[in-house]
């Protein structure tokens, strides 16, 4: 089984917590959707003092990410872009945390384009920067809460999935959204191992309902800039309220199904990951326990042992999602 927690400390989680939300960058762009003021847009930067190396990405995407509006926040302190950029979970890049952010480096993000297809009114293959420009681009500042018990905040920048998905004109048999990520051995190193447990390429779900929630995001960008290739640039998906796992990198296709479709981590151990992956304290993994979260960083004398809530936090706004539901079955 390839997720586990982690057992050395890197470099970063002894580093002090330096970077605290920058309450001037928050102040206009809780917008209401219909009245965003682009021109009051101030996303999270990188602090200079984080030292690390920001992912440009392509020049569309740059001046298209300095229109972007902070509509949410949390009271908690961001995880350092560092953090963010070199402890990172993408198996088509190698299996260590920083493998990702050493092997993706050279990974093309532009040009690029999705596929949809499925039950809907308009299938097509769509250009990213075409399939973005007549959005507006917010900044949404989500908990990020891994299955391996190990948590952050990220201030992303992307697009409400809602809004793409009406443009697509699903039809009445689309029950469910099913994410594909690229298949591609020659850039993605970690796809050419014979013996890999992952079937490639990785593949993700959601239930219509939780897709066209307010909530998902399609993310471009983190820290006010381009999404970096380990973050899964350039197109990904962001669900706050579940385990990590569910947030694909690197989507090239996005189909619309009438079944529930099958997801990586469900077909490789179904009885350690369902098919929700709804962040919830009280339903343990088989092999460790989901009550508690290592929020980054963290280090050997501040673990930063934090309780995990309920759908991470989010459960006023998604509960109502799962309503009769058991969620010991439904995990
Ligand atoms: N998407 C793809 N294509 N491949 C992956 O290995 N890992 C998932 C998810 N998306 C993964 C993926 C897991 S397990 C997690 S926790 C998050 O990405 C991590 O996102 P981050 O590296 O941006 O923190």
């Amino acid at each position: 089984m390839l997720i586990k927690k982690p057992e050395k400390i890197r470099s970063y989680e002894i580093t002090p917590e330096s970077v605290y939300l920058n309450r001037r960058h928050f102040m206009k762009g809780v917008a209401a959707l219909g009245g965003l003021a682009v021109g009051n847009a101030f996303p999270v930067q990188m602090p200079e003092e984080d030292g690390a190396k920001v992912y440009l990405g392509p020049g569309w995407l740059k001046s298209k990410i300095s229109t972007a509006a902070t509509t949410r926040t949390v009271d908690e302190k961001i995880t350092p872009y560092e953090a963010v950029t070199s402890y990172n979970n993408f198996y088509e890049f190698g299996l260590g945390k920083e493998d990702p952010s050493e092997q993706a480096q050279k990974f093309k993000t532009d040009p690029w384009t999705v596929t949809v297809g499925g039950e809907v009114d308009k299938p097509g293959v769509y250009n990213l920067e075409d399939l973005i420009a007549d959005q507006y681009l917010e900044e949404r500042i989500y908990r990020l809460r891994c299955v391996e018990a190990w948590s952050m905040v990220i201030p992303w920048i992307g697009v409400p999935l809602n809004k793409l998905i009406k443009g697509f004109e699903p039809n009445s048999k689309a029950k469910y959204v099913e994410f594909v990520t690229l298949e591609d051995p020659q850039q993605m190193p970690g796809q050419r191992g014979l013996f890999s447990t992952i079937d490639w390429p990785y593949v993700e779900a959601l239930r219509i309902d939780e897709a066209m929630h307010p909530l998902t995001l399609m993310a471009v960008g983190l820290y006010g800039n381009a999404l970096p290739p380990q973050n899964g640039a350039p197109f990904r998906l962001v669900v706050p309220w579940k385990y990590g796992f569910k947030g694909i990198k690197s989507i090239v296709e996005i189909n619309f199904r009438e079944q529930m479709p099958m997801n990586t981590w469900r077909k490789i151990a179904p009885n350690e990951y369902g098919f929700y992956g709804n962040v919830n304290p009280k339903v343990d993994h088989p092999r460790w326990s989901q009550a508690t979260e290592r929020r980054l960083p963290s280090g050997l004398f501040s673990p930063n042992i934090i309780d995990t809530r309920m759908f991470n936090g989010y459960a006023d706004e998604v509960a109502g999602l799962y309503s009769g539901m058991d969620l010991s079955k439904w995990y």
